[in-house]
């Protein structure tokens, strides 16, 4: 018969384990989200009074007045004195996290860590650790983890899933070819994001599970250089892994459309939509976002699709934008956005005109306005201005037909 054993509880810091060196077969871990929830903040609301309540229970667990706050690993700019430090601090503290993982691990194990953000800096922080920590990703599931509703689920978009990443110990120091690397994550990449369209994963989650792939890839690598020797940042090659995935889904959203009369500043419309809805973006966010199709955010801001708002931006739609007097459009989405205003102003002569002129195919221009309208929820402004757009071509598209044919 199989020894019985007891599981045993400890307490203490992530960063410095109580346990020898190659124990475990399996370490599980569900770490801190970079600067998700402040738990130590949120703890003491319920410490003060449990430690007044059970404290002399389990006087080893309330020795302090509130919780331990400097070991917690978290990225808090208040805490730390800024964005920048913040994300030192995590990434330092989540690193020697993961290096006790690999300490405690035997030669063998398997390290399952459970991540989900929707920025990629967190990302870039959370796979630097792994890589600086010597473990490596060999596979990673996305699993519906996430409560829609949740406080934060509410203004900015939210996630409904988090990332299993299955880590092993590397037992190289093997340092790949960036020009090999490159050229294995556009063949992979693509093939595993089919397998994640397939399972229905979509918008901001799709994003990220795609992460994981590409980690896959070149996480097994000590690191990654160019032929010059220099190396190639996290930062690059997460950015890559973006370009590929925003082209694989800009065609799948578009229904297996044509990308080649789609401009880069409708192309970044879309993904936005697609990834945020009308949520509101961190700048950096949406820098990095448009670097993935080659769009530059300041001109964007000047033809008046995307605004300021603190340190976020809204991608604005056509009921927010003003077009005054004779407005030519410079891409796709200014057409279609104008287009949606004159149909919302009944302006039933400037629409024909607008329409007659478009330099686009029309299939074109009807997939992203379908595109669009889908993702957004019901009751939303821009989704009915293009579902009325739409309604309007399938009338038009009714009378042309011949009488039989109706
Ligand atoms: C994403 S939460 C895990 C939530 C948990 N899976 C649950 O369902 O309750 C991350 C946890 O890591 C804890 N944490 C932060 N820094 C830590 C450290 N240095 N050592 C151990 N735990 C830490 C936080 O207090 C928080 O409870």
């Amino acid at each position: 018969m199989k020894e019985l054993r007891i599981p045993q509880v400890f307490i203490g810091s992530a960063t410095s384990l109580p346990f020898p060196d190659a124990h475990f077969d399996v370490v599980l871990t569900d770490p801190p989200y970079y600067d998700n929830v402040n738990y130590s903040a949120l703890s003491d609301f319920f410490y003060v009074w449990l430690k007044r309540t059970v404290g002399d229970l389990y006087p080893e667990l309330f020795a302090t007045p509130l919780t331990p706050k400097s070991e917690e690993i978290v990225a808090d700019p208040n805490r730390q004195g800024g964005r920048d430090e913040a994300k030192r601090f995590f990434e330092e503290k989540i690193t020697q996290a993961f290096r006790e993982i690999h300490r405690v691990l035997k030669p063998e194990g398997i390290a399952v860590i459970v991540f989900a953000h929707k920025t990629t800096q967190a990302w870039e922080a959370i796979i630097q650790a792994l890589l600086n920590a010597g473990l490596y990703m060999t596979a990673s599931w996305p699993v519906h983890t996430e409560m829609g509703a949740r406080l934060n689920a509410q203004e900015t978009a939210s996630l409904a899933s988090s990332i299993y990443m299955v880590c092993r110990k590397r037992v190289t120091d093997e340092v790949g070819d960036y020009s090999r690397v490159k050229e294995e994550l556009e063949r992979v990449l693509p093939e595993r994001l089919a397998e994640l369209w397939r399972q229905g994963i979509s918008g901001a989650d799709f994003s990220m599970a795609a992460i994981g792939p590409a980690v896959e890839v070149f996480g097994r690598y000590e690191r990654v250089e160019r032929l010059s020797g220099e190396p190639v940042s996290v930062e690059e090659l997460l950015g890559l892994a973006r370009r590929i995935a925003a082209e694989f889904a800009l065609r799948r959203i578009l229904k297996h459309g044509q990308l080649a009369g789609v401009d880069n500043a409708t192309q970044f419309y879309l993904l936005w939509r697609w990834n945020y809805g009308r949520g509101l973006v961190p700048y950096d966010e949406a820098r990095k976002l448009a670097l993935s199709v080659g769009v530059d955010l300041e001109l964007l801001s000047r033809q008046g699709l995307i605004k300021k708002n603190g340190s976020y931006l809204r991608l604005l739609g056509p009921q927010d934008r003003r077009f005054a007097g004779k407005v030519v459009p410079e891409n796709l989405v200014d057409a279609l956005q104008l287009a949606a205003s004159y149909w919302g102003q009944g302006k039933e002569q400037e629409l024909e005109e607008l329409l007659a002129s478009l330099t686009c195919p029309l299939e074109t221009f009807w997939r992203v306005a379908q595109a669009v309208a889908d993702r957004l929820p019901d009751g939303d402004k821009e989704r009915q201005l293009l579902h009325g757009l739409l309604g309007r071509r399938d009338r038009a598209r009714l009378q042309q037909r011949l009488p039989y044919e109706r």
